[in-house]
């Protein structure tokens, strides 16, 4: 008779009761395991098939998200540290999301998986979602939460390669059960499986990155952006500037120059008013904050410009020109883009507005 126990009293069934009902359990954590991963699939696939997010121009870039979070993230040293090399840690998110996707979802070492899914969402938590009140509101806590179930479980044995693995290397007759070189099988046979489950994913994302590159990316304006002096070279407020523009044949009409005695507009020139056609938005970078910013043009004679920066916790909004509405990529925070005004989702106010103007064919700001 076994002597195994089960909530601390002995098992009479012996341990295959026990196989079963941790059977059982993986049958009932089956959703949210698909859930966990079907999540981060999708979350990967969204990054590599986007070159805005490898674009450091474009307000939905890794860059640009990461600078924004940047003051008020408890890890801003890594934060600072993941800037060096922009490119590479992107990358390292997206596939990162994958892997834990694919062995999640396979079922291939789950726990490790589970592990990697925590340490992705606690970092999300910390930058993303470390500004978010009330801590609820931002999902990625609860995802830390989530994973650690998968951390501490596993697959529970259920449609899962871990199981096969198991059964494989159990099979070796050769063998003495918990013997070392019995430990070593699982992981040869583990690694083989892991090996092709990583090619898969290569091929999976490589077909993505073409296919999003192939289909333009999003449609978000978020690529073109206004050319803006860095602070450094800025004039400072209330003095008159012009940007040095390429000697090109198709660079915008030159600027009329104010008339000899009359006194220089206010506000800091920005770029010619035709850089930003009637109807669309241009990314730039608010030469009072050193923050991202959008100038949008509703029509030929008015521009109206808003802080890019998402007031719920600080990511960086991008404008969607068919709605008319910036977009906050975090947490679906939504913005009219005439007035600024909250429309959708957990932002607590608007969205800042700078003060903007075209005066003699320049965009100015103040
Ligand atoms: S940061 Fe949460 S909605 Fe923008």
């Amino acid at each position: 008779m076994s002597t195994s126990t089960t909530y601390g009293r002995p098992n009479l069934l012996g341990p295959e009761w026990d196989r079963l009902r941790f059977k059982q359990l993986g049958w009932r954590l089956l959703p949210l395991r698909a859930f966990l991963g079907v999540t981060f699939l999708y979350a990967s696939l969204q990054k590599l098939a986007n070159p805005n997010y490898f674009r450091a121009g474009s307000p939905s870039s890794f860059v640009s998200q990461t600078r924004a979070l940047e003051s008020r993230s408890p890890i801003a040293p890594l934060l600072h540290v993941a800037l060096h090399a922009p490119a590479l840690f992107a990358l390292l998110v997206a596939l990162g999301e994958l892997a834990v996707a694919l062995g999640v979802l396979a079922g291939l070492w789950t726990r490790l998986a589970a592990v990697g899914g925590m340490l992705l969402s606690l970092t999300f938590f910390l930058t993303v979602s470390w500004s978010t009140t009330p801590y609820f509101y931002g999902s990625d806590i609860v995802f830390v939460f989530a994973w650690s179930v998968f951390a501490m479980c596993g697959a529970g044995g259920v449609l899962c390669l871990d199981a096969w693995i198991a059964s494989r290397a159990d099979a070796a007759p050769t063998y003495a059960p918990g013997s070392v070189d019995l430990v070593r099988r699982h992981l040869l046979v583990g690694a083989r499986s892991a090996t092709l489950l990583a090619m898969f994913g290569g091929v999976l994302a490589g077909a993505t990155a073409l296919l999003g590159r192939a289909a333009g990316g999003t449609k978000h304006a978020g690529g073109a952006s206004l050319t803006v002096d860095p602070p450094s070279s800025a004039p400072t407020k209330h003095h008159n500037h012009r940007p040095a523009r390429a000697p090109t044949n198709s660079a915008p009409p030159a600027v009329a120059a104010p008339q000899s005695g009359a006194p220089p507009p206010s506000g800091t020139a920005l770029a010619p008013a035709s850089a930003v056609p009637v109807g669309e938005g241009r990314t730039f970078t608010d030469p009072a904050s050193g923050r991202p910013a959008w100038m949008l043009r509703p029509s030929p004679s008015k521009v109206v410009a808003f802080s890019a920066t998402c007031t719920h916790a600080g990511c960086t909004v991008q404008f969607d020109s068919a709605a008319n509405e910036f977009v906050c990529p975090c947490h679906g925070g939504r913005f009219n883009a005439s007035t600024g005004a909250v429309l959708a989702g957990p932002p607590p106010s608007p969205l800042t507005q700078i003060p903007a103007r075209i005066v003699n064919g320049e965009i100015r700001v103040d």
